[in-house]
């Protein structure tokens, strides 16, 4: 982030600081029940946003040399992404053209093949088929009929795009809308990837964002692991298209005011949350970025599944920086599984009691409302009324 930017965002900190305020959306927002328990919507979701929209996959670093690959079937679609003789990102359906059998699992490095588990059907990197068994069974099929089906990918910034359906090539910088030259700053092609891990939970995915687009709460749900850290009550927040940047504050930004501006640095003092519209998070976290990418689980409102992923500055090469790491996955795991979620679950019951037919998000939770309403609004699904803030 450049410093210029830095030094307006901290501006913009303390001044709210001052006013004991945070970042105000224009209007309270009144956003439907259905919005997480609708079975129509979950279905144009499924349909709109993990087949139509191009998804964030992982970060570059997650398989950064040639003959790496990654598997992934969390948006319902088998997908396979790997990375070409000349560092290329290609993806496919992870489906074999003989009987549909996933011709990969899992993730892996030093590949140049992917020899299907069923016949051996055989394809090389680019997806292209290499090897069909005994030719005269299969007169008629040869690379240019039986290989992968191909899908838009493509990596920016240090982060890798694909879109589930295929289609025309992937505009990166359409989908960042402004945020690129941002995130590139971050560098996160150099960064290493420490640990994934994924989480299911019964609540629809889109509770896994709302978690974290108001810190609000930290103050009273994490009052007991990151409240310490984090200024409870302020943020700053900006639109970037659909997407979205959130200032956490931490509490040590206060003791820049008696620095000059020039050695006013943001990322030290702060977390930065970055909403990837639809589903994923990229979170700078000081010394280290995780990632959340949420995805509905059996195209069901009610059950979901979270990613969690943590990529380091470098490769841990000591004991001592595996225990940090490990403590960091912990720490993040500890809040978000074992404070967030547990309400959110809660949350989805309550949506179904039919106590309410809707929940207010609050002129303080900005973020909200600005991932509500952009989501709406491309599902072309009407809002209630707004109130006058
Ligand atoms: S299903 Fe892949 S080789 Fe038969
Ligand atoms: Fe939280």
């Amino acid at each position: 982030m450049q410093h210029t930017t830095q030094v307006e965002l901290i501006k913009r900190v303390f001044e709210l600081f001052d006013r004991k305020s945070t970042s105000m959306g224009d209007n309270i927002y009144r956003n439907p029940i259905s919005d997480y328990t609708c079975m129509d919507q979950a279905r144009l979701e499924q349909q709109q946003f993990f087949r139509e929209t191009p998804l964030v996959m992982c970060l570059s670093s997650r398989m950064p040399n040639p003959g790496d690959y990654v598997t992934d079937e969390l948006s319902g679609v088998p997908v396979l992404v790997t990375r070409n003789a000349e560092g290329k990102v290609r993806a496919f359906l992870n489906v074999c053209r003989h009987r549909g059998a996933p011709v990969a699992q899992g993730c892996g490095s030093g590949k140049k093949m992917f020899v299907c588990p069923y016949h051996a059907w055989t394809y090389d990197l680019e997806g292209r088929l290499r090897s069909r068994g005994p030719a005269d069974a299969f007169p008629d099929v040869s690379a240019d009929n039986g290989s992968l089906v191909p899908l838009p990918a493509t990596e920016k910034h240090g982060i890798i795009w694909v879109k589930t359906s295929p289609g025309p090539d992937i505009d990166a910088d359409d989908l960042l809308q402004g945020l690129g030259p941002e995130l590139a700053s971050y560098k996160l092609e150099t960064s290493s990837h420490y640990q994934t891990s994924n989480l299911h939970k019964p609540m629809n995915w889109k509770l896994v964002i709302d978690t974290f687009l108001e810190t609000w709460h930290i103050g009273t749900l994490h009052r007991n692991t990151v409240a310490s850290i984090f200024q409870p009550n302020i943020n700053v927040f900006d639109a970037f298209g659909l997407n979205g940047r959130f200032i956490l504050p931490r509490r040590s930004i206060l003791e820049l005011r008696d620095k000059p501006e020039s050695e006013w640095d943001l990322l030290k003092h702060s977390a930065i949350i970055y909403l990837i519209f639809p589903n994923t998070l990229i979170v700078w976290q000081g010394d280290h970025v995780e990632t959340w990418r949420s995805f509905p689980e059996d195209l069901s409102p009610d059950k979901c599944i979270a990613e969690a992923a943590l990529y380091s500055p470098e490769p841990p090469t000591t004991e001592k920086a595996r225990k940090y790491w490990d403590k960091n996955m912990e720490l993040l795991l500890a809040t978000v599984e074992h404070e967030d979620f547990p309400v959110c679950i809660d949350m989805q019951r309550g949506f179904r009691s039919n106590a309410q037919s809707f929940i207010t998000f609050g002129r303080n939770e900005p973020g909200l409302t600005h991932y509500h309403h952009g989501m709406r609004s491309r599902l072309g699904l009407k809002e209630a009324p707004a109130i006058p803030g």
